[in-house]
């Protein structure tokens, strides 16, 4: 078994927790809330993983990083775009200030953390919340925005999490760095558990999506 397999294996619980919560949600919610979140968590993840390019050494990691901030950048302007088409101002949304999960990942300064933080704990926390999200609005007849979720956003998250997996194995090879990879990821899914369940009570509904 791969350090990955084992790092998915060992938070497999914690992660269904976060997914599960917002399994067969009730209670409706504006579709243009919830797509709202949807662009926070994708500018907040694409300025992270800029924020590690130029500090990143590793050059596997470092393009990682920079085609995960493109490609953020892809799904924060076709979340913009149905935004637009259901009559939301995007040209006047302002991102609010770093939550605390965005807070601490700011403050990871190694590759294995990075990797382990940003690719993936974050990208399996987005695939699994982003899949509620889409039967959410298929059950409200929105099909364009599932239809933008199953042909580009989702097949880029697992794109994600499968590169962050294959940087994990190749660079977390001490018991130290695989220590640290762990202690990142229990750290990451308790915030984003605590951050989301904030949220879900703010919005009134917990099937709102990732980045
Ligand atoms: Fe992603
Ligand atoms: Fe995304």
């Amino acid at each position: 078994m791969s350090f990955s397999d084992e790092l998915a294996a060992r938070s497999q619980d914690r992660l269904a927790a976060i997914i599960d919560a917002g399994k067969g949600a009730a209670g409706d919610a504006d579709a243009k809330a919830l797509l709202q979140v949807a662009l926070v968590n994708e500018i907040s993840v694409s300025e992270l993983a800029a924020s590690w390019v130029a500090s990143t050494p590793e050059i596997d990691v470092k393009l990682a990083f920079a085609r995960q901030a493109g490609d953020e950048a892809g799904h924060f302007q076709l979340v913009a775009e149905r935004l637009r088409a259901l009559g939301f101002d995007v040209d006047g949304f302002v991102p609010p200030a770093a939550n605390p999960l965005f807070q601490h990942l700011a403050t990871l300064g190694s590759t294995v953390e990075r990797v382990a933080a940003g690719l993936f704990a974050l990208e399996s926390i987005a695939y699994g919340v982003n899949e509620n999200f889409i039967a959410y609005c298929r059950a409200h007849g929105d099909d364009e925005t599932v239809r933008l979720y199953e042909t580009i956003i989702q097949p880029e998250e697992r794109e994600h999490q499968a590169i962050g997996r294959a940087l994990l194995d190749k660079y977390a090879t001490t018991a130290d760095a695989r220590e640290r990879a762990s202690a990142t990821v229990d750290r990451v899914l308790e915030i984003a558990a605590t951050t989301r369940a904030a949220a879900a009570g703010r919005l009134g509904v917990t099937c709102f999506p990732g980045c």
